[in-house]
């Protein structure tokens, strides 16, 4: 098994090169999409400094987000696409970077402490499948740098989670 060892201190993209390594590991041992997100949600809750939340919200019938797998308190469970910073992301297949989430209009306090949030759509041919989202207790948490490693991320998972079986 993988150590989930990442030394926090060490430059970001650095520190998301290391992160990256061990996702591929992890990704290529398991291609079932359900499992996968499962496991990189607790790995993302573990390695992430500064977060209260990640995993994932599944696009099904082409009209709602449904949670999925995810590390952090219970959260809603359904989000119509085009509401909110995860079914914004969603309809627009664009990454939300948002850094204080009491600025953004629309945003659905699943837990009180989130401040800041990173909303990542996974896409399978041309279609928007699901999200990946990650919220943090401070505002301001998630820098560009972030927004690099974790799109990464979202080409790792795109390329090893067979996401066709999602819908
Ligand atoms: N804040 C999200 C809802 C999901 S929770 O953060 C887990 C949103 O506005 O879509």
């Amino acid at each position: 098994m993988f150590s989930i060892e990442i030394n926090q201190d060490q430059p970001v993209s650095d520190f998301y090169h290391e992160l990256n390594q061990l996702a591929e590991g992890l990704l290529s041992a398991e291609a079932d999409p359900i499992a996968g997100m499962a496991n990189l949600s607790s790995f993302l809750f573990q390695v992430l400094p500064d977060i209260n939340w990640a995993g994932f919200y599944l696009v099904k019938g082409g009209e709602q987000l449904v949670l999925g797998p995810f590390h952090g308190q219970p959260a809603c469970t359904r989000i119509p696409l085009g509401r909110g910073v995860c079914g914004t992301a969603a309809s627009e297949n664009k990454i939300q970077r948002i850094a204080d989430v009491d600025a953004f209009s629309g945003h659905i306090a699943c837990d009180a402490a989130s401040q800041s949030e990173i909303v990542l759509p996974l896409v399978c041919g041309e279609q928007v499948v699901a999200v990946l989202d990650i919220d943090s207790p401070i505002k301001n948490r998630f820098t560009e740098g972030d927004e690099a490693g974790l799109c990464r991320l979202v080409e790792l998972i795109q390329d090893n989670l067979h996401l066709s079986k999602l819908y």
